[in-house]
């Protein structure tokens, strides 16, 4: 049976993961409607995996004898100022996740709550993915401010070998 106070911040990571997913949709559609095509189809596959980490989170607590309750999301915003601030705010976004995550790590330690410690390792280590592709495409976004050196850096991959 799952600790209570376990129960409870797991259903408030769900409700974060859930609204992780709505965010990236809602940047996705407003990269779609602004001609990124590239960046909406990058979005979009982040909101999948979003959803996934909400979907995984509810398996468990229901499995462990909690109850996993779905809440009303809160609307993410609508517009966003240009794509380079809106990768800086999948950044921010991913690095308040990472603090929750660890939350939870630090609850299932105080309830010693072991099996749920062990279990949550899974999104300590994604997080660490999620913040490096984000920040990843941050350092890309800032070469790109350079022109013509970020496409001599595309190009001189291809001369590899040669
Ligand atoms: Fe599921 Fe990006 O945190």
């Amino acid at each position: 049976m799952l600790n209570k106070k376990v129960e409870d911040i797991l259903n408030d990571q769900l409700e974060k993961e859930g609204y992780s997913s709505n965010l990236y949709l809602a940047m996705a559609s407003w990269a779609a409607t602004n001609g990124y095509e590239g960046i909406a189809n990058w979005l979009l596959a982040q909101a999948e995996e979003e959803r996934e980490h909400m979907l995984k989170i509810i398996a468990y607590v229901n499995e462990r004898g909690g109850k996993a309750i779905i809440p009303a999301f809160e609307k993410p915003p609508v517009e966003y100022e240009d794509v380079k601030p809106m990768f800086e705010q999948v950044l921010k976004h991913e690095q308040y996740v990472t603090a929750s995550i660890n939350d939870i790590v630090a609850v299932c330690e105080q309830e010693k709550d072991f099996t749920t410690h062990n279990w949550v390792q899974w999104f300590v280590n994604e997080q660490i993915e999620e913040e490096s592709s984000a920040s990843n495409i941050l350092d890309k976004l800032n070469l790109l401010g350079e022109g013509p050196l970020y496409m001599f850096d595309r190009d001189i991959m291809s001369l590899r070998g040669e």
